[in-house]
């Protein structure tokens, strides 16, 4: 959201981005497919319809295959943006909260709106109109038999910053939302040094957290929310092949992100958790590629683009690497992300990747795009490579290079 961040880093994929001004270009509608887009063309950045008509309003969102079908849930960005006083320091325009979308495809081309499965609800204090509702992720799970959903939900001001779930029998919703709260609460994490853990321990009964924190600055605001709970605005969530399911979100005023494993039912944080990145990532999209995991984040610079990034582990609690730009180049728009900001990567039906991203107007939230793109894992680090118009049905029908890309981020194979 807020930190700006603009570290330069190289990147695993081979081609270099457009100049700056292209994008701007295309950002402004002056660059267009030549030719008439195939009737399965992904052209991103254009408003895409829905099979009534109305253009899919499904943003920060994230995909489920579930029997067949693909569902895509985002929010519903409706209405006048305006900049509260309260955000104006950092250019955090709003509209009111009206609720999640949910729409169903067989071949992520044409959508059916499924309706507003969580929507707004002037009795429940975290669904009010005035309310942050972000980046809505939805998961299987197949012990219940319920699809579980955890999204982002904050003071219009992102102050509370806590993450809620809600729990539905059908993927078409409707979900009935369960609550909010920061993760963690007066928890250790894994990356912490038993003998730190009990120096921390001796330093809140002797009172002596100040000397502390000054000796550990980079534990400053997590010490500050030990007791109350962790922050959580941006997240994402992963299933493991176990079954297993983890949720990523930025904490500690967006400058680490935390990986917490969910309890058996997802409904819940088991108090399992790791700081993984600390240099101002958000937006984090998960998923699983050749038995390694990753990770694609952007900066922090609230609507406005920058480069996306994506780092791995070969453990979800073990040590995350950054390996630099997601986009091939990190110069002109791909040092910007072709002008969007990561949502979500999607395991396809034929264990392909696609990568799902949002080009935010932050003037007029409700005219947001969307950025598609296939991964192409054939690259030692999974990486996208721009392509304004493409063929969905190339890569719904092609295999997946070097390996399949079993269970990943929510997604039922
Ligand atoms: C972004 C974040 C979005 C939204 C926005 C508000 O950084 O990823 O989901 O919260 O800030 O400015």
């Amino acid at each position: 959201m807020r930190v700006p961040s603009f570290l330069s880093v190289s990147s695993y994929c081979p081609r270099r981005g457009l100049p700056v001004a292209a994008a701007l270009a295309m950002l402004l509608g002056v660059v267009r497919a030549g030719a008439a887009s195939p009737p399965d063309a992904i052209d991103s950045g254009t408003v895409w319809f829905d099979r009534d008509g109305r253009p899919v309003n499904a943003h920060g969102g994230g995909m489920l295959f579930h029997d067949g079908t693909y569902y895509w849930y985002g929010e519903i960005k409706q209405g006048q943006t305006t900049l509260p006083d309260y955000n104006a320091s950092w250019g955090g325009t709003r509209v009111p909260f009206v609720g999640v979308s949910c729409y169903s495809s067989t071949d992520l081309v044409h959508w059916k709106s499924e309706g507003n499965v969580l929507p707004v609800d002037p009795v429940v204090n975290d669904l009010r109109s005035d309310r942050v509702v972000e980046r809505p992720k939805v998961v299987y799970n197949a012990k219940t038999g319920r699809f579980v959903m955890w999204v982002h939900i904050d003071s219009g001001d992102y102050k509370e910053a806590k993450t809620g779930v809600a729990v539905a029998s059908s993927a078409r919703g409707p979900f009935r939302y369960l609550g909010a709260i920061r993760p963690n609460a007066g928890v250790f994490p894994e990356d912490m040094p038993e003998p730190m853990r009990r120096e921390f321990e001796t330093a809140r009964q002797d009172n002596l957290m100040e000397a502390w924190v000054q000796k550990h600055p980079e534990w400053r605001t997590w010490a500050r929310d030990f007791s109350a709970g962790q922050m959580a605005r941006d997240t994402g969530l992963f299933v493991d092949d176990d079954g297993t399911a983890y949720q990523f979100y930025a904490s500690e005023e967006n400058a680490v992100l935390h990986v917490s494993r969910l309890s058996a039912d997802y409904l819940s944080h088991t108090g399992k958790y790791r700081r993984i990145t600390f240099d101002s990532r958000e937006a984090p999209t998960p998923f699983k590629w050749k038995g390694r995991y990753y990770l694609v984040t952007s900066g922090c610079t609230g609507w406005m683009p920058n480069s996306s990034r994506i780092h791995s582990a070969d453990a979800i609690f073990g040590e995350w690497k950054n390996h630099g730009s997601f986009f091939a180049g990190d110069t002109g728009a791909a040092s910007v992300s072709y002008l969007s900001q990561p949502a979500f990567v999607a395991a396809l039906d034929n264990h392909r990747l696609l990568f799902m991203a949002d080009r935010w107007n932050k003037d007029d939230l409700e005219d947001s795009r969307y950025v598609w793109l296939p991964v192409d894992g054939s690259s030692v680090i999974p990486c996208v490579e721009w392509r304004q118009v493409w063929a969905m049905r190339k890569l719904l029908s092609s295999s997946a290079p070097g390996g399949a890309a079993s269970k990943l981020s929510a997604v039922t194979p």
